[in-house]
């Protein structure tokens, strides 16, 4: 991609209505415009980032088995007046009325649509375990929208349901989607503490949500600092197997770690020696819920058991802020210049800086980078404006590509060009070709 033709409409002021610094940095960046209070529009750059985290959410959902498919933002209200979450939910669900009067609402959430395709397909345990999901646009209508993309009301959400004979199965799959959990926000270059956690409207008994620590998280969070230093990593999993997900999950949620919800002081003074008790602020990234019939019994959502006897099948939860997560990744990831996306996620791969426009030889060094790293499938952002360097360094610092590659007229004279990291600020004179063959190997485990 070349700046020239890009729309990346960055800002030179710092917005007076944004108060934190991912909701500033994405306004500043020109990811994101207010569309209004809550809803916003994704300005290229931001999209981008967007369909990387998306696609992360999407090869861990499939490498534990799980089946994507679509549903709509818009659903009838008769299949919530059967839950009985209709009135329950309150003003957060924007009701609708349709041109013949009947009510809609724009999904909150989809447990009741996903139970009623369940129990319209699927009649037997043998069709069983079965988990399906979405990554679709929200909408609650949230008493204070805020932080930009953080609390909005209109939000993207990666929501799966389990399908299962019995209660063990279902705990299985939770089990399941912890583990699949952990890896996903480590990919994104994140650490989401698993945290036990209060079910809210959802309902169940066993849920943890997953918390990034920041200060301005809106969570707060109660843990044992040991917790910190567990690392995912790049384990192999069999995720059909229940003992290795269950011990996964023993060794993440087994130290003290909770929200302020489900908090006991005493519990905490007893368990965690003083020095490891460490009081904070978190940006909750995603929950999971086991909530076992409470959906399939009033809906009717059952299958034959082995015994020819109808059962209502076991059932959770599952969801991931999607687009939440960019505000949480930039609040954990930046400094005073600008974001510096971790690789996993970054909108480009490596910017390309010319400090010499229309001289042929760097103009044409310039070209000669960007088509060799596209080659190696990576996508460059070659800033070809005719901008001084102060300006052009600006904004690939604003906008946090993790590498960026300087080529000028005096370095060329040498046979180099500079690669220099967004994150350490460290350059290193390389061969153009050694250059391309080190952000190759960077980006090799992401690709
Ligand atoms: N208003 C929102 N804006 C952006 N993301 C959201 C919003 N509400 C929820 N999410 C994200 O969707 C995920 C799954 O939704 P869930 O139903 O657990 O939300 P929630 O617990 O009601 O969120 P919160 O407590 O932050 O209001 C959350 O973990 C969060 O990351
Ligand atoms: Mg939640």
């Amino acid at each position: 991609m070349r700046l020239s033709r890009y729309f990346l409409p960055v800002l030179k002021e710092t917005p007076a209505e944004a108060q934190i610094v991912s909701h500033r940095l994405m306004l500043r960046a020109g990811m994101i415009k207010q569309a209004s209070a809550g809803i916003y529009s994704w300005l290229p750059l931001g999209y981008r980032v967007l369909r990387r985290i998306e696609q992360i959410v999407h090869e861990e959902q499939q490498r534990a088995g799980h089946v994507p498919m679509l549903m709509p933002t818009l659903q009838s209200a008769e299949l919530w007046q059967e839950s009985g979450r209709y009135d329950a939910y309150g003003p957060e669900m924007l009701r609708i009325k349709d041109r013949h009067e009947r009510d809609l609402l724009y999904g909150p959430t989809n447990e009741e649509l996903i139970t009623d395709i369940f129990r319209s397909y699927v009649g037997s345990y043998k069709q069983l375990p079965l988990t399906l999901y979405h990554i679709q646009w929200k909408f609650r209508d949230e008493i204070r929208p805020r932080f930009g993309v953080m609390r909005g009301r209109e939000f993207l959400m990666k929501d799966g349901y389990n399908f299962d004979l019995t209660r063990e199965d279902a705990l299985h799959a939770y089990n399941r989607h912890l583990v699949s959990y952990l890896r996903t926000y480590e990919r994104m270059g994140l650490q989401a503490i698993p945290m036990r956690a209060e079910s809210g409207p959802i309902g169940g008994d066993d849920t943890h949500e997953f918390l990034v620590l920041a200060e301005t998280g809106e969570s707060e969070v109660f843990y044992d600092s040991e917790i910190t230093e567990l690392k995912f990593g790049d384990r192999e999993i069999d995720y059909d197997s229940v003992e290795q997900c269950q011990s996964v999950l023993e060794e993440f949620t087994s130290r003290y770690a909770r929200t302020d919800d489900t908090h006991e002081e005493a519990v905490f003074e007893e368990r965690v020696p003083e020095e490891r008790r460490r009081r904070a602020r978190g940006i909750e990234v995603g929950q999971i819920f086991y909530f076992g019939t409470k959906y399939s019994e009033p809906m009717g959502a059952t299958v034959q058991g082995p015994d020819g006897k109808p059962v209502p099948v076991h059932m959770g939860s599952h969801g991931i802020g999607v687009s939440r997560l960019l505000g949480a990744i930039i609040e954990a990831s930046h400094d005073d210049n600008g974001i510096i996306w971790p690789e996993g996620v970054t909108p480009f791969h490596c910017g390309i800086v010319n400090l010499k426009q229309g001289d042929a030889e760097a103009d044409g060094a310039c070209e000669k980078l960007e088509a060799a790293l596209m080659a190696k499938g990576l996508e460059p952002l070659y800033d070809d404006r005719d901008e001084r360097a102060g300006a052009k360094f600006a904004t690939m610092d604003l906008i946090g590509l993790p590498w960026r590659i300087t080529v000028g007229p005096r370095g060329l004279k040498n046979g180099v060009v500079e690669l220099t990291s967004r994150r350490t600020g460290e350059s290193e004179e390389l061969t153009p070709e050694a250059a391309v063959e080190r952000v190759a190997e960077i980006y090799a485990p992401h690709l």
